[in-house]
């Protein structure tokens, strides 16, 4: 590989997930009792996931691709049907207790609704200090947790401290809350982030600014971030990896400016093309790539996902390979950054015999 940028060591992986699926079981109805099947839903499907200390990773994808069950997989909120976890190259299964509040203190998770992520009935002190608290990073008298409390919002630009220390969650504005649930998160002092759809609840006007927190979060505290979200453009801005989803599965990844300025699989264009971004320059021109017009169809059930590649029913560039055989990954040419692309779609497929 003619790899321009230094690739990240194995030492900077803070979080991995090799294979991650999740099928939820279905409730059988009284018909099904007839039946030896036992239905679930697809929800996450063979997951490869990686997290490196201050980097973003963006996993995109459209409502119910599976990027929430995802995020709690991996901040073992949910069990996994299968797979693996591993949080700095060790193996980790928890089920609630002390291990479970160990593993918190390293990966935490920020939610989409701050609103409802805060206790309405609690102060900001109350929800800072209880997070110090239980991760043992109160203190030992009054005066170093007061410091801590006010080191807190600081950090995420809530100034001065006294003005936000005393309010409740609804004195503050969206963007205010957010902020507060990330000081929050920060108050374990964690490796990781997993941010759900941190601001798409948030008046547009103040996304940026929230997002810009977590970049100087990401550099100055050497967080790994996953940033979960529905709109690529963001991803492109923030992220310096992207990874897309589609049905349960991954089907593309690779750098962001990459992926988002020569997205190779059928899906990632279609997302591109129905997220307007004044930026993108169209150069989706290579001959195999017809014009990106797949628009119609609706995301498939995933308690009977479609057969070969998910998106087969989608794609106008459907072979008859792809809806029988799940495509693997397959490696593309490097454009100008340098570092990997991968699309699992079988229009790449001579690219892998390379
Ligand atoms: N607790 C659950 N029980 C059953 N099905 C679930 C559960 N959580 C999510 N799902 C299903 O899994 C799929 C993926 O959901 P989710 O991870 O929330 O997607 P996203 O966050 O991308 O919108 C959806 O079909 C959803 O209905
Ligand atoms: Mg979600």
């Amino acid at each position: 590989m003619t790899a321009t940028q230094a690739a990240p060591t194995t030492g900077d992986v803070v979080l991995e997930a090799e294979n991650l699926t999740k099928h939820f079981p279905v409730r059988r109805g009284l018909r099904d009792l007839f039946t030896r099947e036992r239905k679930a839903v697809h929800a996450v499907d063979d997951i490869q996931l990686t997290l490196r200390r201050g980097r973003v990773t963006a996993l995109v994808g459209e409502s119910g691709s599976g990027k929430s069950t995802v995020a709690r997989l991996m901040a073992q909120l949910y069990t996994r049907t299968s797979g693996d976890i591993r949080l700095h190259g060790e193996s980790v299964t928890v089920h609630g207790g002390r291990k479970f509040r160990a593993y918190c203190r390293q990966v935490q998770m920020i939610f989409q609704d701050p609103f409802a992520s805060l206790n309405p009935v609690h102060t900001v002190r109350y929800h800072l200090t209880r997070a110090l608290k239980i991760h043992g990073r109160a203190g030992t008298n009054s005066a170093e947790l007061e410091q801590n409390l006010r080191d807190l919002l600081l950090r995420v630009q809530l100034t001065p401290p006294e003005r936000y220390l005393d309010k409740f969650p609804h004195e503050l504005s969206g963007g205010q809350r957010q902020r507060v649930s990330i000081a929050r998160a920060l108050g374990a002092d964690p490796k990781a982030l997993l941010a759900d759809e941190p601001v798409s609840m948030l008046d547009v006007s103040i996304r940026l600014g929230v997002l810009n927190l977590l970049r100087d979060l990401k550099e100055r505290l050497d967080l790994a971030i996953l940033y979960i979200t529905h709109d690529i453009a963001s991803a492109r801005y923030f992220a310096d990896e992207t990874l897309v989803m589609y049905a349960g599965r991954m089907v593309e990844g690779g750098d962001s400016e990459t992926v988002t300025q020569h997205p190779a699989h059928p899906y990632t264009r279609l997302l591109i093309e129905s997220a307007p971004d004044p930026d993108r320059l169209d150069r989706v021109g290579d001959p195999k790539d017809a014009p990106a017009d797949e628009g119609g169809g609706e995301p498939p059930s995933l308690i009977a996902p479609p057969t070969g590649c998910r998106f087969h029913p989608r794609c106008v560039h459907a072979m008859p390979k792809c809806s029988t055989e799940h495509p693997p990954r397959f490696e593309l040419p490097l454009v100008d950054s340098g570092q990997a692309h991968w699309a699992a779609c079988w229009l790449y497929e001579e690219g892998a015999a390379k």
